[in-house]
């Protein structure tokens, strides 16, 4: 992976402004895998993009949801794979065909599709006390 940047955040505002810095940077069809523990932001990071982008509905926790379309000017794809216990889980749900559209693709706990995916954006989120640091890269 090749580093981009790194941000740190202490406050809500901090990370939403890491959010309008990744809002500026991604492009249609680009694919994002968030990775962190349980409560670290990512769905928090999906919901602030979706914000941003005026899609259609507010992007919630997709805690029973595994897949969750949002159409605005740029869509997205908000996938949650921390159920998934097994990849065959994964069939039938076209998920690949997904990656393939005009939607920017946010992938939680994609570490068991990751080898199938060759050019992608990778942000690693570090939750310490209220620091959270926001590594960004890139395949
Ligand atoms: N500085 C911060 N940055 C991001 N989220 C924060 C911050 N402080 C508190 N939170 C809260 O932390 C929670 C993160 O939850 P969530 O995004 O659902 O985590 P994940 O999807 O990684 O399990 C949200 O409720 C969010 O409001
Ligand atoms: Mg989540």
């Amino acid at each position: 992976m090749r580093d981009i940047n790194t941000f740190s955040s202490e406050t809500i505002e901090e990370s939403r402004a890491f959010a309008r810095e990744l809002a500026r940077i991604l492009k249609p069809s680009d694919i994002v895998l968030l990775e962190g523990n349980l409560g670290s932001g990512k769905t928090f990071l999906v919901k602030e993009i979706c914000n941003i982008w005026e899609t259609d509905e507010e992007a919630t926790s997709p805690s029973f949801a595994i897949i969750q379309i949002y159409s605005g000017a740029i869509s997205v794809n908000h996938f949650d794979f921390y159920r998934i216990e097994d990849i065959s889980e994964l069939d039938n749900l076209g998920w690949e065909e997904l990656l393939n559209t005009d939607a920017v693709s946010f992938i939680e706990w994609p570490q068991m599709i990751e080898n199938q995916l060759d050019d992608y954006y990778k942000i690693t989120i570090e939750l310490n006390g209220e620091r959270r640091l926001f590594k960004l890269s890139h395949s």
